[in-house]
This record gives C-alpha cells, sequence and structure tokens, in this order.
C-alpha cells in the first residue's frame, strides 16, 4: 500500500536534485553543483540528527514524534545528496586516475570517509534491517555522528570558511547542550 505522506516527502526531498540536475543539463558545470549538493546532504543529516535530544530535552510531543517517524528518510536522502555530490565529482574530474591523484588531499579523503561512513546507517536503515540488528541497529545508526563531524571538516577545509560549517554545526551543539540540561534537571529533582 502507498504511504502518502511519505511519497510526498521524498517528493519534496527530490526537488532539489531535481533542480540540480536540470542545471546540469542546461550547461551548467558539474563543479558548480558541488556547493547545493554538499551542503543538502550536510542540511539533511543536520535534520535527521536533531529530533533525538529534542525529544530527550522536551518530552514527544506530537510535532517531535511525526519529525523522528521520518528520521530514517531524511538519513537516507542525507547519504543520496552525498552520491549525488559524488556523481558531479566524477563528471567534473573525468579520469579515474585524476580522482586516485587527488586522495592523499585531506579535503578529498574527507569527503570519501564521511561518505563511506554514511553508508552503512543508510544501507541498515530498513525495517528489515531493524528486525535482524536488534539493539546492535541503534549503534550502526550513531555512525551518523562521526560522519557528520567528517563532512564538516571536509567543507572546511575545501573552503577555509570556519562561519558556513560553524553554523551547521551549532543546531546539533545547542540540541546536545538542551539535552544535557533537561536531564540534569531531571536527576536533580529526582533526588531532592
Ligand atoms: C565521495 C567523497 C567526496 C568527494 C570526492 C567530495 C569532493 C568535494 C569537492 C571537490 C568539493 C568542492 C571544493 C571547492 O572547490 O570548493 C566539495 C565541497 C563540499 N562537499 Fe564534498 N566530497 C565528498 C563527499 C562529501 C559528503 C559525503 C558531504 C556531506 C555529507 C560533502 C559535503 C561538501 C560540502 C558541504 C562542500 C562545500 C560546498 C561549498 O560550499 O562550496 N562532501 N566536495
Amino acid at each position: 500500500m502507498i504511504r502518502w505522506p511519505r511519497l510526498l516527502l521524498w517528493l519534496l526531498l527530490a526537488i532539489p536534485a531535481a533542480l540540480m540536475i536540470t542545471d546540469l543539463a542546461g550547461g551548467a558545470l558539474a563543479m558548480d553543483l558541488y556547493h547545493p549538493s554538499g551542503e543538502m546532504a550536510v542540511r539533511l543529516m543536520i535534520l535527521a540528527l536533531l529530533p533525538g535530544p529534542l525529544v530527550d530535552a522536551f518530552g514527544p510531543n506530537r510535532f517531535l514524534r511525526g519529525w523522528i517517524a521520518v528520521r530514517r528518510n531524511l538519513g537516507v536522502a542525507a547519504f543520496l545528496y552525498g552520491l549525488l555530490h559524488l556523481f558531479f565529482y566524477v563528471l567534473d574530474m573525468q579520469m579515474v586516475s585524476a580522482m586516485i591523484g587527488e586522495l592523499a588531499i585531506p579535503g578529498i579523503w574527507t569527503g570519501w570517509v564521511a561518505l563511506i561512513t554514511m553508508a552503512a546507517p543508510a544501507a541498515l536503515s530498513f525495517d528489515a534491517a531493524l528486525r535482524r540488528l536488534g539493539r546492535r541497529w541503534k549503534r550502526w545508526q550513531r555512525l551518523v555522528y562521526p560522519a557528520f563531524l567528517v563532512a564538516l571538516v571536509h567543507w572546511l577545509l575545501l573552503d577555509w570558511a570556519w562561519l558556513p560549517a560553524f553554523i551547521h554545526l551549532a543546531p546539533v551543539m545547542l540540541a546536545w547542550a538542551l539535552r544535557f540540561t533537561m536531564r540534569r534537571r531531571k536527576i536533580q529533582r529526582s533526588v531532592a
């Protein structure tokens, strides 16, 4: 049976990719599409990372429950945008030897590490994997955190612009700070 809200979400998530492909077909250079594809991957990772700590901090209200329900889709979409970003890189470089030649550059290998680290949680984000892995499933999903941090380092090393990478790190740091503050308050209240 088709689940319409999820289908709608995927249609929305596909719009930026469709616009990038249209740009490419219209003559844009593959290198001009690094920015929108890389940034989209990072932003979707943030959207997948935020609801967990926010539910811990504020409790599971209706909005956050809905967000949690689509979290896996957001993570998979982040990985797919990472793959699209790689596709633009392959088009830009044109030759495998040129890509291999760049592998030693820290700004480049960090991109590969981020993408490979994202691959495991994305591949294991389906119901069948959840059922099979049981408790271990969460451990695999936690790989998204190092993947996110490495993606930010990749960005920083390529652009040397601290502000955009920091702005993208800030909401995740804030959500974690809220999680810890609220947890500590709960513990203090239960002890008092
Ligand atoms: C397959 C591995 C990857 C390679 C080879 C790669 C390569 C590149 C290159 C060549 C650039 C452009 C640098 C420049 O000239 O400005 C770039 C930018 C970027 N990449 Fe990657 N990347 C990879 C994976 C990723 C992943 C997995 C993410 C995110 C999850 C990501 C996020 C970004 C971001 C945010 C930018 C900066 C865009 C900008 O503001 O210009 N990359 N990447």
